[in-house]
């Protein structure tokens, strides 16, 4: 018997970032919206143990250890519930590795409510919230998508209403950035200045209540854009071409360095996916839109 559970991505409209906590961590006001690219994750019983495979064009790139959240996941539930962790995990990846769209988030969501299906543990959606907020700052909402506010380092989440769809453009980079080298690149260029509390935008929440996309496009803001331009340049050169192509505006998705555009109708963002993917500023191109809801059991 197997259990499947399909997993969205994410784009951050806004990512509002505070100075650095005695922890280590940011505190954020971080408004997520999930998007129709999806990784499926796969649990089956294995008498041989834990183990995680993958499959995707970036699948290479995919940790298959105990790094790997999805693992994580699995043993994380199965110590809380008494079982042995012994299932195989496969993960179908489409969400860009690396790329700030919570791809490893998304496997280890995934995985954890795939095997709370496989088992019957009877754990409460509060519960899986609590251990997919010990995984990672992105994976509550990874279980929960639609939109949503994230505060605290991003895992204390507040559903918010969304009037409409959104239709982006995402462009893959050649290469990933890792979050925490992008965290401290931000802690860098912020030395010597004053920080203020991260807040949401007011505008930013009326204009996804009102599905207004050309409000919301006024509104977005990324504080980790400029760590992540100083750390992959070439990202300006990307932002340039889906601008010019007719986005009502880029930004870097997160942490990056995958590049979001949002525009104002499906239409639109066919011809903006084409004129970036023949811009030679990227590695490939995928449409998607949102919100849409978070990790389903299949
Ligand atoms: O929570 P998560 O494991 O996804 O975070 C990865 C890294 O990103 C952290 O180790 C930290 O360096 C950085 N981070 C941060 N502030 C946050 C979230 C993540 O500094 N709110």
């Amino acid at each position: 018997m197997s259990v499947t559970v399909r997993v969205p991505a994410k784009v951050n409209v806004q990512l509002a970032v505070g100075a650095a906590r005695p922890d280590g961590f940011h505190d954020l006001a971080n408004v997520f919206l999930a998007v129709g690219l999806y990784d499926e994750v796969t649990v089956t019983p294995s008498p041989g143990g834990l183990r995680v495979t993958c499959e995707g064009p970036d699948a290479a790139q995919v940790p298959l250890d105990r790094t790997n959240l999805a693992a994580r996941a699995v043993e994380t539930l199965a110590a809380r519930y008494g079982r042995t962790p012994d299932v195989h995990v496969h993960i179908v990846k489409d969400i860009p590795v690396a790329g700030g769209m919570a791809g490893g988030s998304a496997d280890g969501a995934g995985a954890l409510l795939a095997c709370d299906a496989l088992w019957g543990t009877g754990a409460t959606r509060e519960e899986l919230l609590e251990i997919c907020a010990e995984l990672g700052s992105d994976v509550p909402f990874s279980l929960v998508g639609g939109v949503a506010l994230g505060t605290g380092r991003g895992e204390r989440l507040t559903v918010l209403e969304a009037g409409g769809t959104f239709h982006w453009v995402f462009a893959m980079a050649g290469r990933g950035l890792s979050t925490p080298a992008v965290f401290r690149e931000f802690d860098r260029l912020a030395e010597g200045r004053d920080i203020p509390e991260p807040v949401a935008s007011r505008d930013l929440l009326d204009a996804l209540a009102e599905g207004d996309a050309e409000a919301l496009a006024a509104t977005v803001s990324n504080d980790l854009q400029p760590a992540a331009l100083s750390l992959f340049p070439e990202l300006a050169d990307t932002l340039a071409a889906g601008r010019a192509a007719g986005a009502l505006t880029g930004l870097v998705s997160g942490s990056g360095p995958t590049t979001a555009f949002l525009t104002r109708d499906a239409g639109t963002a066919e011809k903006v996916a084409q004129a970036l993917g023949a811009s030679g500023t990227c590695r490939s191109v995928r449409v998607a839109s949102g919100p849409v809801v978070g990790a389903m059991v299949l």
